[in-house]
């Protein structure tokens, strides 16, 4: 079974909101589609496929979210990412998937986690190249939406980068994300943008770039110096949620102010997609943290603000910094 899609392909220059555990759940990407529908598509973070068993249905759509999956649109713009491995009940996860209608797969193969990868997960799937054939052709075999997959360029090295590229062409993958960085590397060198290039010159499908897009500026240089056909934003995107909307009307010049203005906005929408699902005073101000993580790089004199958020003791100490700011 190759290419079965119903979605119409992804447009040139499509800009694409990355996985990020923690990060993007439910609440999240909420306040992502509400704020910003500049996004082209967004994601979610990795569900992990069970080595034993099977989650209840009502388990994966929460994952995606109760509310978002009774909007096709929502679904049509998400790729619901899995993580598993040879071992894992993979087969009984993509058919519970088709059956409640999501129609956009992405395989996790970049996950640098020892937790993940010693029970052979995420990017140590690289290490052996002919059990992620049969996974992924299984795979392939058994979901009838769009089927990508995001990778690094290899575990311990990028020897096979290229064979890994053509087998998930071979095998039916229609788009294909290159995160340009080993397992190894984890994030202690520079993404090597010319993987990504390489990838471009040998694959029929599209290659998404990923990797320190950081800016606006960074977009257009990642789509003119790689040929990727769209981009996927993580950290970069953490630190300006709003950056699809800045680079598509073209506003490339922010103050201070302006920055401080977008944060309110921001958390005063994610405070209350937060609330509306009874989150614990805790769990506000844990989520709330890892949120603010990287939005005050950049700004001058921000480092007293960003200590102060980081050791709030309540949520309430939280959002009055922000609110102040
Ligand atoms: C906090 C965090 C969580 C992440 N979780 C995931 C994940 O669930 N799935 C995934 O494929 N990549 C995940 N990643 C990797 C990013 O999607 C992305 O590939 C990587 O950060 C490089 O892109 P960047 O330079 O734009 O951050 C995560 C990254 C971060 C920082």
């Amino acid at each position: 079974m190759t290419n079965t899609s119903p979605l119409p392909s992804v447009p040139y220059g499509s800009l694409i909101f990355a996985p990020m555990e923690g990060i993007t759940d439910e609440a999240f990407r909420k306040t992502i589609l509400k704020l910003y529908p500049e996004w082209d598509y967004l994601a979610t973070d990795f569900l992990r496929v069970p080595s034993a068993g099977r989650y209840p249905l009502k388990h994966i759509t929460r994952h995606f979210g109760a509310e978002l999956s009774e909007f096709d649109w929502v679904k049509n713009k998400t790729m619901f990412q899995i993580l598993t491995s040879h071992r894992a009940f993979t087969i009984q996860m993509v058919t519970d998937l088709v059956s409640l209608g999501y129609p956009w797969l992405d395989i996790n193969l970049g996950c640098p986690s020892n937790t993940v990868t010693k029970n052979g997960g995420g990017s140590s799937l690289l290490l052996d190249l002919n059990t992620l054939r049969s996974l992924i052709k299984n795979i392939r075999e058994h979901f009838t939406g769009r089927l990508t997959a995001k990778i690094r360029t290899g575990f311990h090295n990028t020897l096979e980068f290229e064979d890994s590229i053509r087998l998930l062409n071979d095998e039916g993958v229609e788009m294909i994300t290159v995160h340009g960085r080993t397992r190894d590397m984890m994030y202690k060198v520079p993404a090597e943008w010319s993987y990504i290039e390489k990838a471009v010159k040998i694959s029929k499908v599209p290659i998404v770039g990923n990797g320190d897009v950081w800016g606006l500026n960074d977009i257009d240089r990642m789509l003119k110096e790689t040929g990727c056909h769209a981009v996927m934003i993580a950290r970069g995107a953490l630190k300006a949620p709003w950056i699809a909307q800045d680079y598509k009307s073209g506003n490339f010049q922010e103050s201070a102010r302006e920055r401080f203005d977008k944060i309110q906005t921001f958390f005063s929408e994610y405070k209350m997609q937060l609330e509306k699902e009874n989150i614990s005073d805790r769990g506000l101000l844990k989520q709330s943290k890892s949120v603010s993580r990287y939005m005050l790089d950049g700004i001058e004199n921000s480092e007293l603000i960003r200590r102060k958020l980081l050791l709030s003791q309540t949520a309430s100490d939280f959002y009055s910094i922000i609110e102040n700011l």
